[in-house]
């Protein structure tokens, strides 16, 4: 049930108990989403671009009347649909591992973060009220724009943040993640989010989008997504209140001090989880000192990579999934083309003829400044690089133009706090994994061309207030 005192997270499904793997084959059999009774989700979306002006109008009049409610009501709500998205885990994992490929020990954590939005969003609603003036002008309508990489959390969290301040949400999911959006209304209009106040819209990247996001009537966009994007719906709109979670290129350092068996394990996790399509994930790892020139830590990080299992998430062996897409454009290069000095440690091949099934891959030998240094990839191609001192290693993490998570693997303590003073990214992770922010423990959100807006990170306690003190100059009464 809903926390009456205090948030505390969701716990992930414990795959050592039985019943547990039960669930999980039943899952895996496709056989959960049936019990949803999702069939009316084909009438939900607006994919009619006659209906644009239609629904963005009704959805702003919702909002109006939305925003007139107190915070603890709007705490109400949030609560029914943390209750109703913990109800409906099995069928959020699925769809997500039947459309995006992600498996069940990716997407079970993901449903606790999309819980763990609503309850801590509702706790935050009810806060606003207490903060006179929080809520001046409630925005009316906030296009919520996510990614296909997080189905499920990116878009609850964003839905929930404007649900939360009195805001109406126009969800405008990624192509490649139409259906998890549609169970997402789905389960949020079964727990009593109104239809006229949460619109499902489907419309073409190109001046269906445009029209969209430039409509007078929106007051918010969340979005996340790339730098590019963010950049393309600016130039729309120049004035439009915009708040983005962007790019990344994030590496992890490990220094002689640091507890190599454990700098392994989380390396492996942080390129690879989700074939290394994570905004979060970590791309480059930066070796200092003795660890770079010594071949045991490479050789070690090789064999764990090549024991991954890849394949699909009905495999209950999977450990690294499909691509989204076959690799095309900087991926296709990452994959498949070394620069001067480079060489691969594991290349990368692509396992069947769909392309999207790649095994993972380690190039050595990244040099400073090089394309494999600086560009953002988005999949499971991993580059080393090698620093003779920290400091080395500190300039070379910040000399991407991003800043979203950076992860450091080192025991000594003055170490830690030279780095931790030193590194420009938004999320700074020691000793562990840089993927998988955890709701009020981690909130999420970069620096530099990782975050355009506010910058206020998602699940931590400015998001609420960073959307409702954003006024537009031409705000209607
Ligand atoms: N919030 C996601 C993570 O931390 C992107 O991996």
């Amino acid at each position: 049930g809903a926390p009456t005192a205090g948030f505390v997270n969701a716990s992930d499904t414990d795959p050592s108990l039985e019943a547990n793997r039960t669930w999980g084959r039943k899952i895996l059999r496709r056989s959960a989403t049936s019990e949803l009774g999702i069939e009316t989700i084909d009438e939900a979306w607006v994919d009619d671009p006659g209906r644009l002006e239609e629904v963005v109008a009704g959805v702003a009049a919702a909002g109006v009347a939305w925003g007139r409610e107190d915070g603890a009501t709007r705490a109400e709500l949030l609560d029914l649909v943390g209750q109703g998205l913990a109800a409906h885990r099995a069928e959020l994992i699925e769809v997500m591992a039947s459309e995006t490929g992600k498996t069940i020990a990716e997407g079970d954590p993901e449903v606790s973060e999309a819980i763990d939005f609503a309850f801590y969003y509702a706790e935050q609603a009810r806060a606003l009220d207490r903060v006179e003036g929080a809520v001046a002008v409630p925005p009316r309508l906030t296009v919520v724009a996510p990614p296909w990489n997080f189905p499920v959390s990116i878009p609850v969290g964003g839905v929930l943040a404007a649900l939360a301040v009195g805001s109406g949400v126009i969800l405008k999911p990624a192509p490649q993640a139409h259906r998890s959006a549609a169970v997402i209304a789905e389960i949020l209009w079964k727990s009593g989010v109104p239809k006229s106040l949460l619109a499902l819209v489907d419309l073409d990247e190109g001046s269906l989008g445009r029209d969209l996001i430039a409509h007078p009537a929106v007051d918010r966009v969340i979005l996340t997504g790339s730098y590019d994007t963010a950049a393309l719906f600016r130039s729309w709109r120049p004035d439009l209140p915009l708040h983005a979670e962007t790019s990344g290129k994030n590496a992890i350092v490990v220094t002689p001090s640091a507890d190599l068996d454990l700098a392994v394990a989380d390396i492996v996790q942080s390129a690879f989880g989700h074939a290394g399509q994570k905004c979060s994930a970590a791309s480059l790892v930066i070796l200092v000192g003795s660890v770079a020139e010594s071949a045991r830590f490479r050789r070690q990080l090789v064999d764990a990579v090549s024991s991954l299992r890849v394949g699909y998430p009905d495999v209950p062996t999977t450990r690294m999934g499909p691509l989204i897409d076959p690799p095309t454009g900087k991926l296709e290069r990452g994959l498949r083309t070394l620069a001067d000095g480079e060489s691969w440690l594991l290349k990368p091949a692509a396992l069947d003829d769909t392309d999207v099934l790649w095994s993972p891959g380690i190039r050595d030998g990244v040099t400073p400044g090089s394309e494999f240094h600086l560009t953002e990839y988005f999949g499971p191609v991993l580059g080393i690089m090698h620093a003779s001192s920290l400091s080395e290693a500190i300039e070379w993490q910040n000399a991407v133009d991003y800043g979203l998570t950076a992860g450091l693997h080192a025991l000594d303590v003055d170490e830690i706090a030279t780095w931790s003073d030193a590194v420009q990214a938004g999320n700074l992770y020691v000793n562990r994994t840089t993927t998988g922010a955890i709701v009020q423990r981690q909130p999420f959100g970069g620096w530099k061309r990782s975050t355009v807006g506010t910058g206020a990170k998602a699940g931590g306690p400015n998001q609420l207030v960073g959307l409702t003190t954003w006024r537009r100059n031409n705000h209607e009464p």
